[in-house]
């Protein structure tokens, strides 16, 4: 009887899953929590010198993001473009040349979307490539035409600003929540740093890195075309 009692407890303990070490806490075993997700956002890119080395390292980490790509930089790396839908990212439209939607003529402003957008589905075949409008503006006019889902931001640690490897680290760390979108640059090396050490970190807490497609179905959400999403949670 108390063989099969040893043998019950060495069962249980042998199926019960186990994240890392499984530890146990005042006898309780932690267990990870799907519910925290996050999502990281890549603009700009790609860029070969740094792209790249972001992919291999979200890769080792088993974290999705989502990368809105420049057209004219899409167009002189297509194999990294290929490179992140085979590995479970999502890709968008960033327009064409990083124009500023609001600023330019309606017919400029469309054409700058179109030419990415053909560019994408020619690369990765038809989809629905969703839009992050440059600098997040875009015209009332122009909004209504847009037949993808948009895609703004949570939190906005201005990579851009201070190339600052630990600055933007603790910036994201500091209003990061569940269903939070970050806003990342993949074209300056301390923030393809800072984007690891934040995966490392948030991993760390119970975060699950997704893209933002899939953080908004998670939540329940189906993603309509002409809406602006800003967190996971909805617009
Ligand atoms: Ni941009």
């Amino acid at each position: 009887m108390r063989r099969l009692l040893i043998l019950l407890i060495l069962l249980i303990c042998l199926l019960v899953p186990s994240r890392g070490a499984g530890l146990a806490v005042n006898g309780e075993v932690e267990m990870p929590e799907p519910e925290r997700l996050i999502a990281l956002t890549f603009d700009d890119g790609p860029r070969e010198s740094t792209t790249g080395r972001l992919l291999d390292g979200l890769r080792e980490r088993g974290a999705s993001a989502t990368f809105f790509v420049v057209g004219e930089e899409a167009e002189k790396n297509p194999a990294l473009i290929k490179r992140m839908i085979a590995e479970g990212h999502q890709v968008g439209n960033h327009t064409w040349s990083h124009v500023q939607l609001e600023k330019a003529t309606p017919t400029v402003a469309l054409q700058e979307i179109m030419q990415t957008d053909a560019l994408l589905k020619e690369l990765l075949g038809e989809g629905t490539y969703w839009l992050r409008p440059p600098y997040g503006l875009i015209g009332a006019g122009l909004e209504k035409k847009i037949q993808v889902p948009m895609v703004k931001w949570s939190v906005d640690p201005r990579d851009w600003e201070s190339r600052n490897t630990q600055k933007v680290v603790q910036a994201v760390l500091k209003d990061a929540k569940p269903n939070s979108i970050i806003l990342l640059h993949d074209i300056y090396p301390t923030s393809v740093n800072a984007a690891l050490q934040i995966v490392d970190a948030l991993q760390a807490k119970g975060y699950w890195f997704v893209t933002v497609e899939e953080m908004l179905r998670l939540n329940g959400i189906t993603p309509e075309a002409g809406v602006l999403y800003r967190t996971g949670a909805g617009a």
